[in-house]
C-alpha cells in the first residue's frame, strides 16, 4: 500500500483508518458527516522543520491563517511560538479572539480597506505588507491622524514563475499582487519620506503549492538586489519576509522539505552579506494541509452509465479545491472491505457537474461506507460555503487519543437567520 499523506499521524491499523490514536469511523459515528478532522500532532510536527532551520537567528514564523483559521488551530500555532499572516480585519479579530499578540502579526493583501487599516493600526500589528502606492498613501494618512507610525514592508512582485496552478501563482508581472520590482526603489524612497511611515522590511510571496526550490531562490536574488539598491539610498530594511507557498504531497508531488528550502535561502542570504537581517516566513498549507481529512459517507452508488458515480454527502461547498483548481486529493475508505475495486467518479450532491471530489478512483465500495479525503487540512473548510443551503461541516481536533469538537456543525436555521422577509 502506498503511504498515506499525513503519515505517521494518519495511518491504518488493520483495515481501519486512524488519525493519531483515534479511529476515524468512531468520530463519524459520534459527530456525523461531512466532518473535518485534524491532527494537532501533525501540525506541530510540520512546524518543526521551519523552527529548526531558523533557530539561532532572529526570525518570526507567521502562520498564514487563511489556510485554516479555526480558533483551536490558531491556538496551537500561537502556543508553539508562531505569529500570524493575516489578510483581513476578520482574520485580525480571530487572532484577538485567541488572545494572540498583534505585535506578531503581519498584514498582507492587495486591497485593504481604510477600516481594516485603522483597526490594525489601533491594535498595533507588527507590519503592513504594502502592495500599492495608494495603500501606502492611505496608510500614512490614517496613521498620522491616529498619532501613530505604521511599520511597513513593500510586497515586491519579482516576476518569477512559481510553476504552479495559474490561480495560485502570484509572483508574475501579470498578477495583481505586489509592486513591480522595477518600481520598488522609488516607492521605498517615497515611503521613507512619509512622516507616519516607518520602513521595516521587504516582502515577497510568489505563489502556493510550489514544489521546487529554484523559484524561491530566483525571487530571493531579486529581493537581495533590491535591498542593496534601497540601502544605497540610505533606507535600511531590517527584515526579509520570504512569504509562504511551499507545496505538500497530495498524490505524487515531491516538494522539498521546509528545512531544506529555508536552508538554501539562508545560505544565499548569508553568502550575499545579509546574515544580520531578521527573517519572516508566512507558511500556510505546509503547516496544516496534511494534518487534516474530510470524512464523508457514500449515499448512492450509480452504475451502468458511461461512468460510475459514487455520490457522497460532502460536496464542492465543503471542499472546493477539485472543482476550482482541478486539484487531485486522495480518497480512501475508512474501513477497507474485501471485493473487486471498481472505478468511480466520487461526486457530491450539488446541482453542478463541477461538483466532484475525485475522478476515476479505483475503490471497493458499498453504500453507507465512510471515505476520507486526505490532505484536507488547508484551504478546505476555510473555503467552505453554504451553496445549496448546505450547513458547513463540524470540525474535530485530535490530540493523541483525545478528540475535541472545535467547531459545531452549522445549524440550518442559522443560514437564513439574518435574512428578512419583505413586508
Ligand atoms: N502569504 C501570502 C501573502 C499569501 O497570499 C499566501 C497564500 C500565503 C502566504 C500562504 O501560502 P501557502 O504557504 O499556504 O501556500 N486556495 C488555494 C491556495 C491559495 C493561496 C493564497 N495565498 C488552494 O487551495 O490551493
Amino acid at each position: 500500500m502506498t503511504p498515506l499523506p499525513g503519515a505517521p499521524f494518519l495511518h491504518r491499523r488493520g483495515s481501519e483508518l486512524w488519525l493519531e490514536d483515534v479511529r476515524l469511523a468512531e468520530l463519524a459515528a459520534a459527530h456525523g458527516t461531512p466532518l473535518y478532522v485534524y491532527s494537532r500532532g501533525a501540525m506541530r510536527a510540520a512546524l518543526v522543520p521551519y523552527q529548526k532551520a531558523l533557530a539561532g537567528r532572529p526570525h518570526l514564523i507567521c502562520y498564514a491563517m487563511k489556510a485554516n483559521s479555526n480558533l483551536a488551530v490558531l491556538q496551537t500555532f500561537a502556543a508553539a511560538g508562531c505569529g500570524f499572516d493575516i489578510v483581513s480585519g476578520g482574520e485580525l479579530r480571530r487572532v484577538l479572539a485567541i488572545g494572540g499578540d498583534p505585535s506578531r502579526v503581519v498584514f498582507s493583501g492587495v486591497g485593504k480597506t481604510a477600516e481594516e487599516l485603522r483597526f490594525a493600526l489601533d491594535r498595533g500589528v507588527r507590519c503592513f505588507n504594502v502592495e500599492s502606492e495608494s495603500e501606502l498613501i492611505l496608510l500614512s494618512r490614517l496613521a498620522a491622524s491616529a498619532g501613530r507610525r505604521a511599520r511597513i514592508s513593500l510586497r515586491v512582485n519579482p516576476d518569477i514563475d512559481a510553476r504552479t496552478h495559474p490561480y495560485i501563482s502570484t509572483g508574475l508581472r501579470g498578477n495583481k499582487f505586489g509592486i513591480a520590482h522595477e518600481h520598488a526603489v522609488a516607492m521605498y524612497r517615497q515611503a521613507a519620506a512619509l512622516p507616519a511611515i516607518e520602513v521595516a522590511g521587504i516582502d515577497c510571496h510568489i505563489g502556493s503549492q510550489i514544489t521546487d526550490t529554484a523559484p524561491y531562490l530566483a525571487a530571493l536574488d531579486r529581493l537581495l538586489d533590491l535591498i542593496e539598491a534601497v540601502e544605497r539610498e540610505g533606507i535600511s530594511l531590517a527584515h526579509i519576509d520570504l512569504g509562504g507557498g511551499l507545496g505538500i504531497t497530495y498524490g505524487d508531488e515531491t516538494p522539498p522539505a521546509a528545512d531544506a528550502v529555508i536552508a538554501s535561502m539562508l545560505a544565499r542570504i548569508d553568502a550575499r552579506g545579509h546574515a544580520h537581517r531578521e527573517i519572516l516566513v508566512e507558511p500556510g498549507r505546509s503547516l496544516v494541509g496534511n494534518a487534516g481529512v474530510l470524512l464523508t459517507r457514500v449515499l448512492v452508488l450509480k452504475r451502468g452509465g458511461e461512468r460510475s458515480f459514487c455520490i457522497v454527502d460532502a460536496a464542492m461547498n465543503d471542499l472546493v479545491r477539485p472543482a476550482m483548481y482541478d486539484a487531485w486529493m486522495g480518497i480512501t475508505p475508512c474501513t477497507l472491505r474485501d471485493g473487486q475495486p471498481e472505478v468511480w467518479d466520487v461526486v457530491g450532491p450539488i446541482c453542478e457537474s463541477g461538483d466532484w471530489l475525485g475522478r476515476e478512483r479505483s475503490l471497493a465500495l458499498a453504500e453507507g461506507d465512510l471515505l476520507a479525503v486526505t490532505s484536507a487540512g488547508a484551504y478546505a473548510m476555510a473555503m467552505a460555503s453554504n451553496y445549496n443551503s448546505r450547513p458547513r461541516a463540524a470540525e474535530v481536533l485530535v490530540d493523541g487519543a483525545a478528540a475535541h469538537v472545535i467547531r459545531l456543525r452549522e445549524a440550518v436555521d442559522s443560514l437564513y437567520a439574518d435574512e428578512r422577509l419583505v413586508r
